[in-house]
């Protein structure tokens, strides 16, 4: 049974190809149209999954889209009329609604399928992609975003060999990701993109929790564990123009920053108490859950799982004992998701297959690479290259060691938004000065955001304070510990805390062989590791690309299978 899940026109399009329970590929539209966040139907990665796999379009036993139109539909239309006259501005998009979003129509005149199509409800896709890709058989499953058709949080119940069961729903516009994309908003970065930019200002925020009384005004959950927002400083629910009134700069005594402008400290205040409430409550919703279901196993998902901090906190907060995020919780993921429902479904969620690998994109061999060096516009400096891995990977260590900064391009790309070890850019956490140096000559990004550590998953526990925890997809922020965070300056973020991504030998043999290399000259086994990419750009995907951003900044190696290029 051949399966095409696709997810789009909200954030994050993606589309994934589950054969038999297996997801065989996927990869979000981004990388293909260099768009951050391509929300458009994304066709260029179902032709690419389809040439990938030798496969027709009407080969696909069941094209499964990632929500319910219908349900969609009835929300906005109530949403509508519960808010006029304020709705006003979305009357052509009322009027408009089932012409531009006729999800079959457009499947069928994008792909020209004939076959089945069936629709997967957005927070169950959410839930399914998280249980399904989880270790797990028996397991609380949490998804909270913005909002789907109508939901905006699921508590539910994943057991072996059931359906998933949501037990508690939140409903719009009462909603944690809005509340959190909102002060995005007011903080002058763009919603429902910049939150992790949020969570990365709020370290340098002040700890003393300066706004935690009006955050306590905004949001609150009830004593039935609803998320409850003081709807009179929200206007998400009836413009799209703005998602805060008048009340909420009263409310903080500021002006809503302008985009781009100077960060103050008061913005760094806000952030910080924006992230420890946003962690109350959501704490609060998982307590309440757990106290009845008493599972000690977490699967989590929907956009809010991108909330590193607070997802490492979980173990300590919670009863939870096992917490697993998957690489990509967001939209991109219910590609995934609606695919691995629809199968389970069918099969009365008897067969689960394991999907661990996140590296479900496209992958580049020898020739290609060979092929992408003679055929580059760039006047390619040194090139060498290995016949095996052992000698190059020694000297990646050594040039690393010594305060290069490289890229490092090897075989399938990775599904989510996490550079996982093959479109990386690399460089010594024990440099002081190395996390400013990426900073300003390669990422251009802005001071304050973090840089991730990798480390093996054996010696993770040394350096970081998690608990005995697996986090191979970089979902979870924890605690640098005390006697090594001046060794580790680059790594370690002002609140002393990382977002760390452990290794294990079969999960990257590459990546984990060049941390141990590293840990040998350095006596660390962990790497600085960001994604391949410019400001503003998506990952990059193919090895042209690669050579391309590599000779647009000052990144001093590039290592493209087993190439190595200095300029
Ligand atoms: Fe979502």
């Amino acid at each position: 049974m051949k399966i095409l899940g696709i997810s789009g026109y909200y954030h994050d399009s993606a589309a994934a190809l589950v054969i038999n329970g297996k997801v065989i590929s996927a990869q979000e539209e981004e990388r293909f149209t260099g768009i951050k966040h391509d929300n458009r139907f994304p066709i260029n990665s179902i032709k690419w999954i389809l040439k990938q796999n030798k496969l027709k379009i009407n080969q696909i036993d069941k094209i499964v889209w990632y929500e319910d139109p219908k349900k969609k539909y009835e929300r906005f239309k109530e949403q509508y009329f519960k808010y006029f006259p304020k709705t006003i501005g979305f009357t052509k998009k009322l009027w408009n609604w089932k012409k531009d979003n006729d999800i079959e129509k457009i499947i069928r005149t994008e792909l020209k399928y004939k076959g089945v199509i069936e629709y997967c409800e957005h927070h169950i896709a959410h839930l399914a992609y998280s249980f399904y890709t989880s270790p797990f058989e028996n397991t609380d499953i949490v998804s909270v975003d913005g909002v789907g058709e109508n939901e905006t949080a699921i508590c539910a119940l994943g057991l072996k060999g059931k359906y998933i069961q949501p037990l508690e729903r939140n409903f719009f516009p009462h909603s944690l990701g809005l509340l959190y994309a909102t002060i995005t908003a007011f903080l002058g970065f763009k919603p429902n993109s910049g939150e992790y930019k949020v969570m990365g200002l709020a370290g340098y925020g002040s700890s003393k929790d300066l706004y935690k009384k009006q955050f306590e005004e905004l949001a609150k959950v009830t004593v039935n564990n609803h998320i409850e927002l003081n709807l009179k400083y929200f206007s998400f629910h009836y413009s799209d123009k703005i998602m805060f009134t008048t009340k909420m700069c009263e409310l903080f005594g500021i002006a809503p920053r302008v985009y781009e402008s100077e960060l103050k400290q008061i913005h760094k205040d806000i952030a910080f108490s924006l992230q420890a409430h946003y962690e109350r409550l959501f704490f609060q919703m998982l307590n309440y859950f757990q106290a009845h279901s008493k599972n000690e196993n977490l699967c989590l998902s929907g956009g809010c799982a991108y909330n590193g901090l607070a997802n490492g906190k979980i173990t300590k907060k919670t009863k939870y004992k096992n917490v697993y995020v998957p690489p990509a919780p967001s939209d991109a993921g219910s590609a995934i998701g609606a695919a691995l429902w629809s199968w389970m479904k069918d099969i009365n969620h008897n067969k689960r297959v394991e999907n661990i690998n996140p590296y479900l994109g496209p992958s580049y061999n020898a020739v290609d690479y060979k092929n992408a060096i003679n055929s580059t516009i760039y006047t390619i400096g040194k090139v060498e290259r290995f016949d095996n891995y052992h000698p190059l990977i020694e000297k990646v260590a050594g040039l690393i060691n010594d305060g290069a900064i490289i890229g490092w391009f090897q075989d399938g790309s990775e599904f989510g938004q996490r550079a996982l070890g093959n479109r990386s850019i690399l460089a010594n956490p024990t440099i002081s000065n190395i996390k400013p140096k990426v900073n300003r000559v390669i990422k251009k990004r802005e001071g304050f955001r973090p840089f991730a550590p990798m480390v093996t998953f054996e010696d993770a526990n040394k350096y970081f304070d998690m608990c005995g925890q697996e986090v191979p997809y970089m979902n979870q922020v924890f605690e640098v510990k005390d006697d090594f965070i001046a060794s580790l300056p680059s790594i370690t973020h002002i609140d002393g805390t990382a977002r760390v991504q452990t290794v294990r030998s079969t999960f990257n043999p590459l990546i984990y062989m060049l941390l141990k290399k590293f840990e040998k000259k350095s006596g660390y086994p962990i790497l600085l590791n960001t994604s391949f990419n410019l400001r503003g750009q998506t990952m990059v995907l193919d090895p042209i690309t690669a050579i391309k951003t590599f000779y647009d900044c000052e990144m001093d190696y590039l290592v493209l299978g087993n190439y190595l290029i200095s300029k």
